[in-house]
């Protein structure tokens, strides 16, 4: 079967961005391939694992969870069912991260992604490391998950990426790793804190589309109207902030959120300095905490 024929038979039941992608992954071509050599012909055995990726499309499963990976910050990351797909506002907070790192005098500094699922943030630090002051010596990478299956495909990512030495990825319930465990602390170390924890209430979550309910619901969904998962992360921060740790927060948020998580941190944290961005829709999405 030449990639014209499928093209006829499969137009009107996918997505064409999915369909040139899905073909792509099945022969191992480029998508520019795909649009140049509509002649191409496609073997009997790779007609049927493209049925079957086309047939998993058509069920709602995530195109990333079929091609099982997924860009994010010029990277390109392994996904499967057990982490989150990466999203682009999530760029916002590794970007503002690196602007941070590399403004800032935070020596000597430690890194802490929690609920790194994928890796996705901390691996994009380490990468782009050189541009900032990441590469001075006594810099610690951590990324903390409380899920075993998503750490596999963190650590995998980073062996991908090259960057496995530079971080270390911790099995914990939020900071509890770090926190409870003296060698992970530097003394007069500066702490850069990112999260993008679950954050949906119910409601929200609720009325997500149903490729969004294909994705791990412990990695979208938080009690309290999604408040639950920050307000335990923030607990914790507290901990170390009463120790005279200085503390750099990012955390990714629902939009609605903005005024109670200012709330929140004004009742926990006297003196914190707090400034939110915006994502590319224009909806309040990173929450910067300076203690
Ligand atoms: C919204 S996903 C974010 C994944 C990834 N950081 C990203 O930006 O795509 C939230 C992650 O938090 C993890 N998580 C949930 N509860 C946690 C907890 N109590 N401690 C640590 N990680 C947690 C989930 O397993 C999931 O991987």
């Amino acid at each position: 079967m030449r990639i014209r024929d499928l093209f006829i038979k499969y137009s009107s039941k996918i997505d064409l961005l999915d369909f040139e992608l899905i073909v792509a992954h099945t022969i191992n071509k480029s998508r520019e391939f795909v649009l140049a050599y509509p002649e191409y012909k496609i073997s009997k055995f790779k007609i049927e694992n493209l049925k079957l990726k086309i047939s998993r499309r058509m069920r709602g499963e995530p195109l990333a969870y079929i091609l099982g990976h997924k860009e994010f910050y010029g990277l390109d990351f392994k996904v499967n069912e057990n982490t989150l797909i990466p999203r682009p506002e999530t760029e916002i907070l590794a970007e503002l991260a690196l602007q941070e790192l590399a403004t800032n005098n935070l020596q000597p500094i430690t890194i802490i992604d929690i609920g790194t699922g994928s890796g996705n943030i901390i691996i994009s630090l380490a990468k782009n490391s050189k541009s900032c002051r990441l590469s001075v010596v006594g810099c610690k990478l951590f990324g903390v998950d409380i899920s075993d299956e998503a750490l596999k495909i963190a650590k995998y990512n980073a062996k991908k990426h090259k960057v496995v030495k530079k971080i270390k990825f911790l099995k914990g319930n939020f900071l509890n790793p770090i926190i409870k465990n003296t060698k992970y602390q530097i003394p007069d170390a500066k702490y850069v804190i990112l999260a993008n924890l679950p954050y949906l209430s119910e409601k929200i979550y609720g009325s997500a589309s149903r490729e969004v309910k294909r994705e791990p619901k412990s990695a979208l969904l938080s009690a309290e109207e999604g408040l639950s998962h920050y307000k335990k992360l923030f607990a914790q921060i507290k901990k170390l902030s009463v120790v005279g740790c200085k503390l750099l927060v990012l955390i990714e948020i629902s939009p609605e959120q903005k005024n109670r998580i200012t709330k929140l941190i004004k009742t926990l944290f006297s003196g914190a300095k707090i400034r939110f961005f915006k994502d590319l829709a224009g909806k309040w999405r990173i929450c910067k905490i300076t203690l």
